[in-house]
């Protein structure tokens, strides 16, 4: 599955909003993931399908938001695939994500996929929604109260840790999108508030 670095913004900022994941809650921030590097999936249309948008602070890599239109086809396993050999190539050593108690998907869905769980905040979503992000529901994915963070973690290799003549590890866009594992990603975006992290809440 192909996946590419996204340059249309406008198509992002529509996908996002469609999520309510343009503005995410967590680790007691907000961040305005529309602004950030974004990777996707495709449709026959180049319409989005699936969209990974991170941000990469120091040696870290965050996936601030992760949604597919089409679930378990294997979208989101592509779109996790292709941003690690990014943050490696950044000089990244951890790739990170927040989710919540309710989204028991997405738990198996990172775990499945090598991540381990690193942090669990008790009552940070609730505490979101209070300061942050009104608009975060109190019930998530079935019926579950939402209210907690979970954090999950994964070591990134070091590109030079690949065997040498291996082949690519994920089909990334070419130099110049949004998938390029450049200095450019360590860049603060316009409009960031802060190089620590951003508050998300991904559903
Ligand atoms: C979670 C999400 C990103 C996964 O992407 P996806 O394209 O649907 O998943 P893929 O097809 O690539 O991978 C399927 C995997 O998902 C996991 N999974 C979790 N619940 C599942 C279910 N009900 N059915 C099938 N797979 C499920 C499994 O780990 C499965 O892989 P496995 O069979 O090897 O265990 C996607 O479903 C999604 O957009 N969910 C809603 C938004 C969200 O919760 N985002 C994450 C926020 S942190």
């Amino acid at each position: 599955m192909a996946v590419a670095g996204v340059q249309d913004r406008e198509k992002l900022v529509h996908f996002l909003a469609r999520h309510n994941a343009d503005l995410v809650a967590r680790r007691g921030e907000l961040v305005d993931a529309t602004t950030r590097p974004a990777l996707a999936v495709t449709g026959e249309r180049g319409e989005l399908r699936g969209v990974l948008t991170y941000d990469i602070v120091g040696d870290e890599c965050e996936i601030l938001t992760l949604h597919v239109e089409d679930q378990w086809t294997g979208s989101g396993t592509a779109l996790v695939a292709a941003v690690a050999p990014i943050a490696a190539g950044a000089g990244c050593r951890r790739l990170w994500v927040v989710t919540t108690n309710d989204n028991v998907d997405a738990l198996r869905f990172y775990q499945r996929r090598g991540f381990r769980i690193a942090a669990v905040r008790p009552g940070a979503v609730d505490e979101a929604r209070r300061t942050l992000k009104p608009q975060i529901p109190p019930t998530g994915s079935y019926g579950i109260r939402l209210s907690d963070e979970i954090e999950l973690e994964q070591r990134v290799a070091a590109p030079d840790a690949q065997a040498p003549g291996s082949p690519p590890r994920t089909g990334v866009a070419p130099a110049g999108t949004a998938a390029a594992g450049t200095a450019a990603h360590r860049a603060a975006p316009p409009g960031r508030a802060s190089t620590e992290v951003d508050a998300l809440r991904q559903r």
